[in-house]
């Protein structure tokens, strides 16, 4: 499996390139390696990622084909305020759609709130932001997103809830390598991460427009209680809105523990 490195680091964003073979945890990785002085954005970019984690407990399987990786990002050199890093996954979540969505343009893309993008109702990537403590302040992003790894090979108890985009590309458009599908993101990443700065509220319609979860019965955890209601969308601040038997609820933080399925269609 080859990559085209070189496009990735001539597109201009990315200032520093770490490629590895094989690796635990690209997030891990860049956790540790968080005081690393070179120029950023930092991607650190792995081949076989063998213990990827997710939120939480949360791991992200170790399947071949997959494209894993992290950007280091400074946030302050990028005019992020902190204030705003709690919406940097929805938003992260928004350009991974606008980049994977041209991909497949028969699939439905939607941003499943907080850190999940779904195709046709499965799972094709995820997004795991952390914050190490150094200084100047930096913020690991990590991405993952199914590519050449197909559902139909997946371990059992995957496979009808993920897809990959092979298993979306075959028929259509050919699929994409990992290094087509990691120049879009970061193409994306870039606009959107700019828009972050200058033009925050612009990002929200997009958000709302793909949520996942909006018009479904959702059950969430946020460590403190359980909320359960109608899903009534996203919240400029990146809150879930849920209406619950006592009336609205915002949520900042949380799990999706459930579901229900949209009335009349899925
Ligand atoms: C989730 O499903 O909760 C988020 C999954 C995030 C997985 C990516 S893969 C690259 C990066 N390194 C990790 O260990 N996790 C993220």
């Amino acid at each position: 499996m080859n990559w085209d490195l070189e496009a990735i680091q001539t597109a201009g964003w990315v200032q520093t390139l770490d490629y590895l073979e094989e690796l635990g945890s690209t997030n891990d990785h860049a956790l540790l390696t968080a005081s690393d002085n070179r120029p950023h954005p930092r991607l650190i970019l792995c081949n076989q990622q063998q213990a990827g984690r997710g939120r939480g407990s949360n791991r992200w399987s170790v399947t071949r084909g997959a494209l894993t990786f992290s950007l280091v990002i400074e946030p302050e050199s990028m005019g992020i305020p902190r204030e705003r890093w709690p919406t940097l996954s929805v938003a992260v979540g928004g350009a991974l759609c606008a980049a994977i969505q041209p991909l497949i343009p028969e699939a439905d893309v939607r941003l499943k709130w907080p850190n999940d993008v779904y195709a046709n109702g499965r799972k094709l990537g995820g997004i795991l932001v952390e914050v190490p403590a150094v200084t100047p302040p930096r913020l690991v992003i990590g991405i993952g997103v199914n590519v050449l790894n197909s559902a139909t090979t997946a371990p059992e108890e995957l496979r009808s809830r993920m897809v990959a985009l092979c298993d979306l590309q075959a028929t259509t458009t050919g699929t994409s390598s990992r290094s087509v599908v990691l120049a879009a993101i970061l193409n994306e990443l870039k606009q959107h991460l700019v828009r972050l700065e200058n033009d925050p509220l612009s990002l929200a319609p997009h958000w709302r427009s793909l949520c996942f979860l909006t018009g479904r019965t959702v059950t969430l955890d946020d460590g403190v209680r359980t909320v359960t209601g109608a899903c009534q969308g996203i919240d400029d601040d990146g809150a879930l809105r849920i209406y619950t038997e006592f009336g609205p609820q915002r949520c900042l933080g949380g799990t999706i523990r459930g579901y229900e399925p949209l009335k009349d269609s899925d």
